[in-house]
Order: structure tokens, then C-alpha cells, then sequence
């Protein structure tokens, strides 16, 4: 079965069951300032799963595409990938356990035909403090299903201390086995849904010795121990709770959300692995070996002559890299995020970028991206019509991309290895080791040689240095302030000018989102803003239509905060600061940094050091412009409610 197969057979197995099957949205969020990528199937169904109707039903199956932007790094072992796609299947309460278990059996062993010997599984242990119960239901039909095939499948618990145990069936605890958007902390947001989750693991068989020659060799080997013999393949989640002030309340629809990695479920059936060896990198890993004149695989298979001298080199890491972003990137372009230096355009560009500078230590001295571009669009082509009708155009941008990136690429690594060296004299001259690549030297990299800063961070690291990320900051904005780009465009979107007036109703419609996400719940998230002189549109996710008593309350909140005068406070901040102050989103892997750095806008009474409040009234990471103080908004009025779209809402108000 090939991977297109394998895609197709899925979908066709839950259509059979009484599912529709709906495209992938793109990767690209719509809408959306605060999320700049689709990185699970179940982020487009978020709505649903939170009680709107779906226009196609209470089955739904799809294949999602999917951006994850923190395993940019990660990529070059054998299953890391910044791009995947997610199976899913989802049941907007209708059908439950008792259904996806046995049809996740069938599909993954009759249809895919995989081993039932080698899979294994993991369900919730449950926690008592929160009143979740132990998910001995989800055992047992996993119990059941294996006996169907003469498996005796032994249900354990404590594998993470006590390892395998000869079981099958694995409890974990709620870092493993429970899925919210944001975990099960306190901080997971009173509304939010969530639940156990059931997962699939793929033994690779200890035969390849995967644990034995680990890092983790030392420690019991368990399913969800990293040391690689384990791939997950899927995830069942019974999402049928929702937070409450005390605790969790029973939703009131079950629901389903099943997410499976193509990818990995290919990589099991393939039985190596090493995810780069399934069928869709086959062609593209082909053209880059003939480029190079390097193979891909073992140690043994790269030999070349250096100087004279025989070198082995691994240059998997390489291959990998290249592989994945080009991929990635192929499908961003076509999803409309050209290479750019902001937004999500700065991440097409890091991984063309990147692209390049490993395939200079391949020793590829030709043009490639639009080549492997050309071989992918191929390759998917029946999956996504769409890519394939912008070939061209995903072509020509790669090839732009590169051609642009080439020029200043070699004199960049010049400039990189002269500072290197000059750190050399220094450490001769002074004894003294210099280990910072100044904010000032990262910034002119990243300026007049086009180095993303990650990509500088890296080569720092590969040699022992770091970066001034502070002073990259600093070199930054002053930058920024010259050119005024940045920031400041991008959400300028929203806004039809930087009159007073607009910029009033921006401020207010911070204060707008604040208090639906009050008196609503943490649900609402925006979905869309435009503003005029005359009046603010927001667009924001809600279910259901705004009763009027909710929104004459949203009105008393805003007016509220307008009578008490609050100053309105910019703080830059960088990710994590950002995520620490609690800044508004959903701050998961979906967020990103901006070059570095995000301006987060705060509405708070002020404390004696003039610095906002923990007692924020709004807070969020935007680009401005605002007023200083909310007093100046006048009289808040909301003049219309409406609906959008499916989970929707929009609301129209003034300023008086
Ligand atoms: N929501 C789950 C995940 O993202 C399953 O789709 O893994």
C-alpha cells in the first residue's frame, strides 16, 4: 500500500461507517491574527467540538494538513517532521468508545494490514483529586479486540517505573493520557474541552537494539520512553469533559476526536524506523543523491575523499532537513505564505533558507528547491488538486527564494567564519574565550546577508557560541523603528488608518474581546477585526447566537473599564514572556515570534511601579496602535450581532 493508498483507504473506511469526508483547510488559519498555523486536524474542528452543528454531520473524516513550527530544530532524526498530515476521524456525539476502539483495530490490522503482534496501547489512569476515572472501559475493548486475533493482551499499569511488564495495554498518567489544547494544569481555561485519550504505539522490535544503545538504557524501556523503539501511530481522544471553577462537568455531547500521523502509520507499515524511507520522500531523496553524488543511509554509504583523506560522514541529518522543508515549504507557498520576513512568510523562508545552507555541506552546487518542489506537487497531486493548480507559481517562489538566498550565502558564511576567527585571536591575544555572538553581529547577518536568526543561532551553536538575543533585540527594533515594518503592518490589517478615531475603537475592541471572553468563556477567540472611523466589526468564535442580557452585560464591562480611566500599557516581550503574562490566545505551539519579539498590549489599573497590574483587564499580543489611557473611548455601544459563518459570530459597535 502505498502512502496515497493508505490515505485514501483510511477516508473510504470511515466513509463506510457513515462519515464525510471533508477537505483539509488550509494551513493557514482564516482569520485569525493570533494563530499562524494549522498544527492539528482538530484545530478547524474546535467549534464543533464545542457544540456548534457541522454542516456535514456528526461523522466527519478528513486529512488534515499540518504546520508545527517547534520541531523546526528537531528535524534530522528519523521521525521528526515540521509538516504531516493528520488523519481524523470525529464524532460530534454520536458514536464512542465502543465504536472507535473496534474500528481502529479493524482499519489499523485488517485494512492496513499491520502485525497486531507489534501494536500496542496506552489509556488514562485516571486521577482521583479531579474525579476522572480510571479508563478501564477503553482497556477492556482494546482487550477484546486482541483476543479476536488469539492475542491474550495484559493490561499493566505504572510502565514509566516498572517498564513493559509483558503487557500490551499500558496506563499512563495525565502528562500522556489526557488531551486538552491546554493540558490539564491550572491552566487549562474554564470551557475548555477535553479528555483521556487512547493511544496506538508501533513497536520497531527490540532486535534493532533501539533501547540498548539509547540514552535512556539505564531506565526500564516502556512505549512512551523516546528511546525510539516505540513510534505513536494515533490518538483517540474521548473529549467528554469540560472545565469548570471547581473542577470538570461531564459535556453534554461525547465526542470523538481521532488523530492519527499518515506519515507514521506509513513508517510502521514500511517496518523501518526511519520515517524518510516511506515512498512520499522517495522521489525527492533520489534527485538530491544524484545532485550530490552522497547517499543516503548509513555511515558507511557516505564516503568521501577530503584533502586527500577518506572522511565518513553521516549526512542523514542532512537529507532529513532537506526532505522535510522543502515539503513544508512547497505547501505553505501553495497555502499563500510566500518567503517574507514576517509572519508566517518568515517561516517559508527559514525553511528554504535552512534548505540551502545544508544542502552547501552536501556539496549540491546546482539549484534544487523547485526541482524537489516539482517532485512533491507531483506526488500529491491526486490528494491536493489545489497545490498542484499552483505549480508554477510554488515553483517560481522557490526558485526566487533560493536564487535570492545564494547571493549573499557564501559571503555570509565568510563574514560568520571571520568573526569566528577574529574570537580565535582573541582568545590567543587575551587568553580570555569569548563564547557571544553580539546582538550587533547576529543583526548585520541577518540583515545584509539574509541568515534567519535561528539559523545564525544554530551555527553558534554547532561551534560552542551563543547569541546576544537581547542586543539581536535591541539591533531589531531600532531597525524596525527606521523602516517601520514589522509589527506595526501586519496588524494594520485590521485597521483602515491611524486616525484617532480607529485608534479609539481599536483600544475598545480589546476591550470588546476581554469581556465576551467574561461573559462568554475562553472559547471566544477573534476571528476577524476591521475598523473603520465609524465603527469597530469583530469577528469572533462562539457557537450560538450573543443573548441580548449578554451582550447589555459585555457593554457594562467595556463601559466599566472606559469610566475607570485605565492606562493602556505596550510592553515588547519575547515568547515566552508573552506566554508567561498570560497574554491572550491560545499559547501552544500555535503562537510564534515575530523576529524575535511581539508587542503586548495591557489595559490594567496601574500599580505604584507603573508597570501593569496582575489584575489586567485585557491583555494581548498585538501590533497598535492605542490610546494611552481608555478614558479618552467615550461611550462603548454595541449596534449588531450576527452570524459569519459556522461557530462564527460578529458583532458591529460604536463609539459615542
Ligand atoms: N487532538 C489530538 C491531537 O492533536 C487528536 O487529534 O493529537
Amino acid at each position: 500500500m502505498t502512502s496515497n493508498e493508505l490515505r485514501q483507504a483510511y477516508l473510504n473506511f470511515f466513509k463506510e461507517k457513515g462519515h464525510a469526508i471533508i477537505p483539509s483547510a488550509s494551513l493557514l488559519p482564516e482569520n485569525d491574527p493570533t494563530t499562524l498555523f494549522t498544527s492539528s486536524g482538530m484545530q478547524p474542528m474546535v467549534p464543533y467540538l464545542l457544540g456548534e452543528i457541522h454542516p456535514n454531520g456528526t461523522r466527519i473524516t478528513d486529512s488534515q494538513k499540518s504546520f508545527r513550527t517547534q520541531d523546526i530544530e528537531e528535524v534530522g532524526d528519523n521521525r521528526h517532521t515540521t509538516f504531516f498530515e493528520m488523519l481524523g476521524n470525529w464524532s460530534l456525539g454520536d458514536y464512542f468508545k465502543a465504536e472507535q476502539i473496534p474500528w481502529m483495530f479493524e482499519f489499523l490490522t485488517k485494512t492496513v494490514g499491520l502485525n497486531p503482534e507489534k501494536l500496542f496501547i496506552t489509556c488514562f489512569r485516571g486521577k482521583e483529586e479531579i474525579g476522572i476515572p480510571k479508563d478501564e472501559e477503553a482497556a477492556e475493548l482494546w482487550q477484546k479486540q486482541f483476543k479476536t486475533v488469539g492475542l491474550e493482551a495484559k493490561i499493566v499499569d505504572f510502565p514509566e517505573r516498572d517498564g513493559l511488564q509483558n503487557g500490551r495495554i499500558f496506563f499512563y498518567d495525565e502528562k500522556k493520557n489526557w488531551w486538552s489544547r491546554a493540558g490539564i494544569t491550572e491552566k487549562m481555561p474554564v470551557g475548555e474541552p477535553g479528555g483521556p485519550d487512547s493511544e496506538m504505539f508501533w513497536d520497531f522490535g527490540t532486535e534493532l537494539n533501539l533501547h540498548e544503545n539509547s540514552q535512556w538504557k539505564n531506565e526500564p524501556c516502556h512505549v512512551n520512553c523516546d528511546c525510539g523503539r516505540f513510534m505513536e501511530i494515533g490518538n483517540n481522544v474521548f473529549m467528554a469533559y469540560k472545565k469548570t471553577d471547581q473542577g470538570f462537568e461531564s459535556l453534554k455531547n461525547k465526542n470523538v476526536d481521532f488523530g492519527g500521523g499518515l506519515e507514521r502509520i506509513a513508517t510502521a507499515l514500511n517496518g523501518d524506523p526511519d520515517m524518510f524511507k516511506i515512498d512520499l520522500f522517495a522521489g525527492p531523496l533520489k534527485l538530491l543523491e544524484e545532485l550530490s553524488g552522497k547517499k543516503y543511509g548509513d555511515k558507511g554509504d557516505s564516503e568521501y575523499i577530503n584533502d586527500g583523506k577518506q572522511c565518513w560522514v553521516d549526512v542523514r541529518k542532512q537529507f532529513r532537513v532537506i526532505l522535510d522543508h522543502l515539503r513544508a515549504a512547497t505547501f505553505l507557498i501553495g497555502d499563500g505564505a510566500l518567503p517574507s520576513n514576517k509572519d508566517q512568510g518568515y517561516f517559508t523562508r527559514r525553511l528554504i533558507r535552512r534548505s540551502v545552507r545544508f544542502a552547501r555541506d552536501l556539496n549540491v552546487q546546482e539549484n534544487f528547491c523547485a526541482k524537489v518542489g516539482e517532485i512533491y506537487i507531483d506526488e500529491y497531486q491526486v490528494a491536493y488538486p489545489d497545490l498542484k493548480n499552483k505549480k508554477a507559481e510554488v515553483l517560481a517562489e522557490l526558485e526566487k527564494e533560493e536564487k535570492r538566498f545564494r547571493e549573499t550565502l557564501e559571503d555570509g558564511i565568510k563574514e560568520f567564519d571571520k568573526l569566528l576567527k577574529g574570537f580565535e585571536i582573541a582568545f590567543q591575544q587575551t587568553g580570555k574565550k569569548i563564547t557571544e555572538i553580539s546582538g550587533k553581529q547576529a543583526f548585520k547577518l541577518y540583515d545584509t546577508y539574509g541568515f534567519p536568526l535561528e539559523m545564525t543561532e544554530e551555527m553558534a551553536k554547532e561551534n560552542g557560541l551563543v547569541i546576544d538575543g537581547e542586543g539581536f533585540k535591541q539591533a531589531f527594533a531600532a531597525h524596525k523603528d527606521l523602516s517601520r515594518s514589522g509589527a506595526e503592518q501586519k496588524f494594520a490589517g485590521g485597521l483602515a488608518d491611524h486616525s484617532v478615531e480607529t485608534t479609539k475603537l481599536h483600544t475598545a475592541t480589546h476591550l470588546l474581546q476581554a469581556a465576551l471572553r467574561k461573559i462568554l468563556g475562553p472559547h471566544v477567540f477573534q476571528k476577524g477585526s476591521n475598523i473603520t472611523v465609524e465603527r469597530l466589526r469583530f469577528d469572533f468564535s462562539h457557537p450560538e447566537k450573543v443573548t441580548s442580557e449578554q451582550l447589555e452585560q459585555v457593554e457594562q464591562i467595556v463601559n466599566q473599564a472606559i469610566e475607570q480611566n485605565l492606562p493602556v500599557n505596550c510592553q515588547m516581550m519575547d515568547l515566552a514572556e508573552a506566554k508567561a503574562a498570560a497574554a491572550i490566545g491560545v499559547f501552544d505551539d500555535k503562537y510564534e515570534k515575530l523576529g524575535g519579539q511581539v508587542k503586548v498590549y495591557t489595559i490594567a489599573p496601574s500599580t505604584s511601579s507603573g508597570q501593569a497590574g496582575e489584575n489586567s483587564v485585557s491583555r494581548e499580543v498585538c501590533g497598535g496602535p492605542h490610546v494611552e489611557k481608555t478614558g479618552d473611548l467615550g461611550h462603548f455601544k454595541i449596534i449588531k450581532e450576527e452570524a459569519v459563518s459556522a461557530g462564527v459570530r460578529r458583532i458591529k459597535a460604536v463609539l459615542a
